[in-house]
């Protein structure tokens, strides 16, 4: 491909941008940068690189962090200018620091595709999205990038989030596109994080209590045995289901509960919230009409109708 000439008739200087357009045109893999060398960006550059993304930048404000990335097979360095020739840019740094990042890369290229894999809410991740440079992707991870390294599955969504997809999937990478819109992947991760931190939680509260009342061994066994007996899909309607129907009576139990985890010597954080949630839902729905075996999306259905706006 001939360079683009200069007013003068001489060929110019490739800028990064006419560079990269020429590798996306001759089908070269990208070159990829990250901003952060945490737990994410050091599990997942290693099966990028692995997978053909030899070409990495690391942009890390420690020198540890730079020697890391630099035994790992990258150019580390410490000025956000080092990633100017890059095609793709990860932001994997703590949510809080995400719009920070998106600030300080604010003057790189505007072909850059700026990936936000950091864990942030939806406006959150627009106010990064408005600074940062190129195109940008708001990408959630769903598992834990140390246990699946780049293959850990992500939801993706933003102007660039097809591309994202396009470009990475054949590297390994599993990316579900959501939505055109920031936001609406981090929507995804953090409504899953009430369910997958909250059973982290109930974990902590229930085993504690257990060993501190002498049963952990039985209790562990037997929640065990529970979540082993079904899918996890019917596991969901089926309690969806009978909370509907029983509700009252388990706020009357999750009382009780709450009461011996207190007496155990632990503030009974969510044993209490369970009673409390428990109670209004037989508040608000004294006589569900439930028939039959309604599916996970019926009975969500009459709970969100019924349950009201709380703000
Ligand atoms: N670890 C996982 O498996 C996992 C799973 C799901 C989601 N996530 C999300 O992915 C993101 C990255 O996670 P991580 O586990 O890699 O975090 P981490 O281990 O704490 O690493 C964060 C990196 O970001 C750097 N950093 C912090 N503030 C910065 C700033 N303002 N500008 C530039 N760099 C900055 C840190 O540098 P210093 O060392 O200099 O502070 C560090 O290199 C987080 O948002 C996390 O919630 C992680």
């Amino acid at each position: 491909m001939s360079r683009p000439r200069s007013p003068n008739g001489r060929a110019s200087s490739p800028t990064p941008a006419s560079r990269r357009s020429e590798r996306s045109m001759s089908g070269a893999p990208p070159r990829i940068g990250f901003i952060g060398f945490g737990e994410v960006a050091s599990h997942v550059m290693p099966g990028l690189r692995a997978a053909g993304l030899t070409d990495v930048t690391v942009c890390a404000r420690r020198q540890e962090a730079r020697d890391r990335a630099a035994g790992l097979g990258a150019t580390a360095s410490a000025d956000i200018a080092a990633l100017a020739d890059r095609d793709v840019v990860f932001a994997s740094v703590p949510g809080l620091a995400a719009v920070d990042a998106a600030r300080s890369a604010a003057g790189l290229p505007s072909s850059v595709l700026y990936v936000d894999v950091s864990s942030l809410d939806p406006a959150g991740k627009r106010a990064a999205a408005e600074l940062a440079p190129g195109v940008f992707v708001d990408a959630a991870i769903l598992g834990s990038a140390v246990e699946r390294g780049h293959r850990v599955p992500l939801v993706a969504s933003g102007p660039g989030a097809a591309r994202f997809a396009e470009l990475f999937t054949p590297h390994g990478m599993v990316i579900s596109v959501v939505g055109e819109r920031p936001g609406e992947a981090a929507a995804i991760k953090l409504v899953r994080s009430v369910f997958v931190k909250g059973l982290e939680a109930l974990y902590v509260e229930a085993f504690v209590a257990a060993r501190r009342l002498g049963v952990l061994d039985t209790v562990e066994a037997s929640v065990a045995e529970f979540l082993d007996a079904r899918p996890a899909k019917d596991t969901a309607a089926m309690l969806l289901r009978s909370h509907l129907l029983h509700a009252a009576r388990r706020a009357e139990e999750c009382a009780l509960s709450a009461r011996m985890v207190e007496e155990s010597g632990l503030d009974p954080l969510l044993s209490a919230a369970t009673a409390t949630l428990m109670a209004r839902t037989a508040a608000r729905i004294p006589h569900p009409d439930v028939e039959g075996r309604p599916t996970v999306a019926q009975s969500v259905a009459l709970l969100d109708e019924s349950l009201g706006d709380h703000r």
